[in-house]
């Protein structure tokens, strides 16, 4: 059961950093850490999370019983946010390799795990900009809300909370082949000119480990971890 017991805060720093915390001092599985206001978000890559006070959902999981399909927890989150979304806003989604959620090429949501094997947990961290209708200059052209994404109305978010807790409960569980079908299903990147730190290509989906394939002039790299970025198509006409 995931979401019992919950912690939660009117404000604190990150509910990765509670989840983590909790989980170290032994908290058991499906832990749920929530808040209405983190100060210090984090975010993949050492980014940072941003988002106003009361906007966003802001949730982490405590996983134990590491085995080696929760390597694909970032991959399963991403599907279950797609589909509470859906389920609960209508609003369908898109997710960018591996884990971003996208509406309209917009980031609506982010996930972030963090996981001590030794220890045997994991920590599933989900942002989802619920009621935003407006984003600080540099998030502007690339952030969107379930709000925006459906004319202005957000969500309830006790509805979206219980249903992705739900959706995600689902697809930790489902076998991977079934959790990568939906996930294929939504991917942003397939056939689309991509480039990462060293190279650069066609995004071809994603194999059975969760790798990003890429399709470049020396054959089909995969991809384990790392940042990808869509590149701008090429201008048509004279240069
Ligand atoms: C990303 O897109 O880079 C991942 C963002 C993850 C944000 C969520 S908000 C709830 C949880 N607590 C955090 O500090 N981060 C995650």
């Amino acid at each position: 059961m995931i979401g019992r017991p919950r912690v939660h805060h009117r404000c604190t720093d990150s509910t990765n950093e509670r989840a983590k915390e909790l989980a170290a001092a032994g908290a058991p599985d499906g832990t749920l850490v929530t808040a209405d206001e983190q100060t210090a978000g984090r975010g993949r890559q050492g980014r940072s999370w941003v988002a106003a006070p009361g906007d966003a959902l802001l949730a982490s999981v405590v996983v134990r019983g590491l085995e080696p399909r929760h390597a694909l927890l970032p991959l399963a989150a991403a599907v279950a946010v797609c589909e509470a979304s859906a389920e609960v806003a209508g609003v369908e989604c898109a997710i960018k390799w591996p884990n971003d959620v996208w509406h309209g090429e917009r980031k609506l949501a982010g996930i972030l795990v963090e996981g001590r094997p030794r220890e045997d947990w994991a920590v599933v961290g989900i942002g989802v900009n619920v009621s935003a209708r407006a984003f600080p200059p540099e998030l502007e052209a690339i952030a969107t809300s379930l709000a925006l994404a459906r004319g202005g109305e957000p969500p309830p978010r006790a509805a979206l909370l219980e249903t992705l807790l739900r959706r995600l409960a689902h697809q930790i569980a489902a076998p991977a082949e079934s959790m990568l079908a939906a996930w294929r299903a939504r991917d942003a990147l397939r056939g689309r000119e991509v480039a990462w730190e060293r190279g650069s290509g066609e995004a071809a989906g994603v194999d059975d480990s969760g790798a990003l394939l890429v399709r470049t002039s020396g054959g089909i790299e995969a991809l384990q971890a790392g940042e990808v970025h869509l590149r701008a198509p090429a201008r048509a006409g004279p240069a």
